[in-house]
């Protein structure tokens, strides 16, 4: 298993440009299932993910190619995906079990093929994670689902589902996946489907913007009540997946870790206001270089010194602070000069990076969801293991800001999310290596 190779204390400086969004482009690779014209997908990262969901895609019938690129291309790949065999509506758990967000396929697959057998995902390192939303809502449009096997069986009852009001909230707020699978299937439901409590997160809003240019009626994708009328069918399109916030948000912390001096092209300023209100909070400075261009992509310069002030964060859904970005920032924070309190309020069990960050020298006291950290003067490189993805960026920022070596077992994790983070640190300045060894 592949392990990274971290000198710390270099200083991190130089441009990055963000790449397309894995949270956005997994449900968008899903929304070729409603229909049978060809959608094409500019700006889509090299990530284990996305192979992942091209692997499943292909079982379900899905011709994927790469599109023709055009010199206005966003970083990423061109690609092409059409449904051409809609007789194949199970995902298996081979592919579930490597990867939760296979759960997205079920809405479109109902929506269009009437039916659909997807392998009920398990928990995973981050906690339980159920999907109990995500059922609830399929049900409301009129689908009949049972489990079988470990599969969730949904039939559409004469393959056609119907509109209805359906409240998506549950204890920790509203669901993302679930809210972009219950959208995806109400743009071919008989009738008018009302989202409350719908998940107000941008990669909604992005999934809203392709249905729409595939010929869907939406309303309100970024609110909390989505409104979908729904149309007898859907054609193809063509869309830009949008920039990754939490990349952005993690280089951030990287740069700000290390006292840097990085410009980040392409960031979604606009869709990260909670992460760069605590930034300024603990003194990183975040300002756009030019502003002449749109927040939703633009370059922005995040500069820090030595100095970082301890704050409270609390991690919420859209737009308060993500918990996608809750492990990187609190590597920050075991540098700060003072206490700071972490709150996780999404994923309460979202803690695998504490202990980990313990054993370099970060003083951090856990009791449920509450983390507080007691600002050390520097952290020790450490042999360190990566659990789930942000957690492993945590420790990687970790590992780039102590003294000594860090090694990060297991990057794998990594890959699932971040395209070439040692090579896109190493061109900032990072003394960092991939090393093949196993651990
Ligand atoms: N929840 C339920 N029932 C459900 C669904 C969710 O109780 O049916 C709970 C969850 O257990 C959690 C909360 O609701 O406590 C929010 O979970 P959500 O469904 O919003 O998470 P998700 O849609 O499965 C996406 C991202 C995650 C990100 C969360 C929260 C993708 C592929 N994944 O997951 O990203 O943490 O939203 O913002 O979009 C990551 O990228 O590292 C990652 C884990």
């Amino acid at each position: 298993m592949d392990r990274f190779v971290i000198e710390g204390g270099r200083r991190l400086e130089g441009r990055l440009t963000v790449n397309g969004s894995k949270n956005a482009a997994l449900p968008l690779m899903a929304a070729p299932l409603l229909t049978d014209r060809a959608v094409t997908l500019r700006g889509v990262p090299g990530l284990a993910d996305i192979a992942n969901m091209r692997r499943l895609l292909a079982e379900l019938g899905v011709e994927i190619g790469a599109a023709a690129e055009r010199p206005t291309d966003p970083p990423g790949a061109g690609v092409t995906l059409r449904s051409a065999d809609e007789t194949r509506s199970h995902a298996r758990y081979d592919i579930v079990r490597t990867m939760r967000a296979s759960i997205c396929v079920l809405g479109p697959l109902l929506a269009r093929r009437g039916s659909a057998k997807v392998s009920m995902p398990g928990g995973c390192a981050i906690g339980q994670r159920p999907v109990d939303l995500h059922l609830r809502g399929l049900r409301a449009l009129g689908a009949t689902i049972e489990l079988d096997g470990g599969d969730i069986v949904a039939e559409a009852p004469g393959g056609k589902l119907r509109g209805d009001t359906i409240f998506m909230g549950g204890p920790f707020g509203s669901t993302v996946l679930g809210t972009a699978n219950v959208l995806s299937a109400a743009t071919l439901a008989e009738g008018t489907t009302v989202i409350e409590a719908a998940a107000c997160e941008p990669e909604i809003v992005d999934l809203a913007k392709l249905l729409t240019a595939m010929g869907a009626r939406i309303e309100g994708a970024g609110s909390p009540r989505i409104t979908v009328h729904g149309v007898d069918e859907l054609g193809g399109a063509e869309h830009a997946v949008m920039p990754d916030r939490i990349e952005a948000a993690t280089y951030m912390c990287a740069a700000a870790i290390t006292g840097g001096d990085v410009l980040l092209e392409r960031c979604p300023l606009d869709a990260l206001l909670a992460v760069v209100d605590r930034l300024h909070a603990i003194g990183v400075k975040v300002e756009r270089a030019r502003p002449d261009q749109d927040a939703i992509a633009c370059d922005v310069r995040v500069t820090a010194g030595h100095e970082l002030r301890p704050v409270e964060v609390t991690t919420q859904p859209h737009p308060g602070f993500p918990t996608d970005a809750q492990a990187q920032l609190m590597a920050l924070l075991c540098l700060a000069d003072g206490n700071s309190v972490v709150t996780e309020k999404i994923f309460p069990e979202r803690f695998m990076h504490v202990a980990e960050l313990s054993r370099m020298g970060a003083s951090l006291f856990r009791q449920g969801a509450t983390v507080v950290v007691s600002g050390v003067r520097g952290l020790t490189g450490a042999p360190v293991m990566a659990s789930d993805l942000r957690a492993s960026a945590g420790l990687v920022l970790a590992g780039l800001a102590a003294r000594g070596t860090t090694i990060v077992n297991r990057v794998y994790h990594l890959d699932r999310g971040y395209e070439q983070m040692e090579e896109r640190l190493a061109k900032l300045g990072a003394a960092i290596e991939r090393t093949g060894e196993s651990d």
